[in-house]
């Protein structure tokens, strides 16, 4: 999985240390940032000594672990624990990735925890999405047909229709590929970003969607498509195994096509 530098987290300061309990044998040293705006004080990376003898496998886990037993005040999302719900993704030991995915024994050394980089931090692990969720809504993300449905059964596809949205659908909106992105660091307000614009595709590509037309013109602009440069970032660090760059290639494929 492709590692990315933290030029903003990465002068963070050490922070406290809570100390593993007396007697524990198999011992990891998780760091974490902290950060609560009601503080006013500046981030800081608190360690957490756990005792993995006690802790189930995964980043998650542990994280679970420090809330509920060590430090309550220790903020971050999650849901399912499946990588289904895309809540806990967050930066661990250099890579966007998920927390109930990532195996605690896959990191040498101590486990560096940071949120999503390059986006506004609401507290800890948590970043502010707000923009990307504007940006999901801006691409009408549902179906959209001037055809009446027929009034007795489903829309329907053939085999080979509903394949070619086979590795797009499983997208979980964790946004680990846009916040891996350099374009979008740089022009995350203006440019859609790896995630959306997959999640744009997957409706560019559905055979029961009628708005093709309508949907690339909203995608025809230097900023919301073309800041994609092809450096690939996303897709070697999307957690699902997906392609996002390819999706992009495919739409400004469909660009051309049009022309
Ligand atoms: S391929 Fe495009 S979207 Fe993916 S990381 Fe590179 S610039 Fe960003
Ligand atoms: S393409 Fe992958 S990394 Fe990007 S939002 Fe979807 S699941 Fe997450
Ligand atoms: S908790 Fe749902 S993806 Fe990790």
């Amino acid at each position: 999985m492709a590692t990315f530098s933290l030029p903003a987290n990465s002068k963070v300061k050490e922070g406290q240390t809570f100390k593993a309990p007396a007697g524990a044998k198999n011992v990891k040293a998780f760091k974490i940032y902290r950060w609560n705006p009601e503080s006013g004080e500046n981030p800081s990376l608190d360690t957490y000594e756990i005792d993995l003898d006690a802790c189930g496998p995964m980043v998650l886990d542990a994280l679970i672990k420090i809330k509920n037993e060590v430090d309550t005040t220790v903020t971050f999302r999650r849901s399912c624990r499946e990588g289904i719900c895309g809540s806990c993704a967050m930066n661990i030991d250099g890579a966007n990735t998920l927390a109930c995915l990532k195996p605690i024994d896959e990191v040498k050394g101590d486990v560096k925890i940071y949120p999503l980089p390059h986006m506004p931090v609401i507290k800890d692990l948590v970043p502010d999405l707000s923009v990307p969720y504007a940006q999901y809504t801006s691409i009408k993300p549902w179906l959209q047909s001037e055809t009446v449905a027929p009034p007795d059964k489903e829309r329907t596809q053939s085999v080979e229709e509903r394949a070619k949205l086979d590795g797009l659908w499983e997208c979980i909106l964790c946004f680990c590929c846009s916040t891996s992105c350099p374009s979008y660091w740089w022009n995350g307000d203006r440019y859609l970003g790896p995630a959306i614009l997959l999640q744009a595709y997957r409706w560019l590509a559905d055979s029961r969607d009628e708005m093709q037309g309508e949907r690339l013109d909203n995608l025809e602009d230097p900023f919301r498509l073309y800041r994609c440069h092809t450096i690939m970032n996303c897709s070697r660090t999307c957690p699902k195994g997906l392609n996002p760059a390819k999706a992009i290639a495919e739409i400004k494929k469909m660009m051309v096509a049009r022309r």
